[in-house]
């Protein structure tokens, strides 16, 4: 199989002079190709999968496989994290920056720059954007590296609804475009049912259920079929207990 294995993934901090158990046992795998949404509460571990999805943090136990799927990896925050006194293009040419030959790096961000619908703004500085054209920057930034496999951390969190419903669709359009691997987290369930194929649903730092999500995309949210499914994701969530376990 092309993908992601993940077995009895585990990390724990030291906080305090405790141990804060984030991941407790993570099982799962993740197709090439696959859009799977992360939901859970708050401090349920769902950052951290991210960040060992990404290689930016060790397990501190477990396994973790990467098949046909080892090329590049694209992180999107909440905050889209640009640099302030460079313009569009420039933030994403410097996640080019190993790129030698300055066509293609040229051609990466241009077209990167029309996926996202900001190629009238490629010389704006991130001052001079709304939160939402922000978000379609950092978007650009990480697509432009052609990722294989792309992580997203509650990335449309701190947006209006209109314009996070707008960035909604546009990223399952770039998703079906480009048949990259999504990992979405976020803790809004509608968003979590609208965008994955699966819903993993995440409770003390392990995953507790996988929502298979059988809808063709684009997804009709006023369907009596996605309300259905959507309120059943919502009870698993509520039924559950909240926060993190901790071990002394
Ligand atoms: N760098 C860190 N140092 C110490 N504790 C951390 C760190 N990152 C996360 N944690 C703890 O791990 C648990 C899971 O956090 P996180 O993965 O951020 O959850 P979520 O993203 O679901 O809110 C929380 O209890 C959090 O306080
Ligand atoms: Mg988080």
């Amino acid at each position: 199989m092309n993908g992601v294995t993940l077995q009895g993934i585990e990390k724990t901090y030291r906080v305090d002079g405790r141990e804060v158990r984030a991941l407790d046992g993570i099982d799962a795998t993740i197709e090439r190709g696959d859009f799977v949404s992360v939901i859970g509460y708050s401090g349920s571990g769902k950052s951290t999968l991210l960040r060992i999805l990404g290689g930016l943090e060790e397990p501190s136990g477990g396994r973790l496989d990467r098949t046909g799927l080892e090329g590049r990896t694209g992180m999107v925050f909440q905050e889209p994290r640009l640099v302030r006194s460079l313009t569009v293009e420039q933030n994403m040419a410097l996640a080019l920056k190993h790129t030698r030959d300055p066509r293609k790096r040229r051609q990466a961000v241009d077209s990167s720059l029309e996926l996202v619908g900001l190629a009238e703004f490629r010389r704006a500085f991130p001052g001079q954007l709304s939160g939402g054209m922000a978000q379609r920057a950092a978007l650009g930034r990480a697509l432009c590296r052609e990722p294989d496999l792309l992580l997203m951390d509650e990335p449309f969190g701190a947006l209006d609804a209109l314009t996070r419903k707008r960035l909604q669709s546009e990223l399952v359009r770039i998703y079906r475009l480009t048949g990259m691997t999504v990992v979405f987290v976020t803790h809004d369930v509608t968003e979590a049912v609208s965008l994955g194929r699966r819903v993993f649903v995440m409770e003390r730092g392990r995953i507790r259920d996988e929502v298979p999500v059988p809808f063709p995309y684009p997804r009709n949210q006023s369907s009596a079929d996605f309300i259905v499914l959507r309120d059943r994701v919502l009870a698993q969530i509520l039924s559950r207990d909240e926060g993190v376990s901790v071990a002394i």
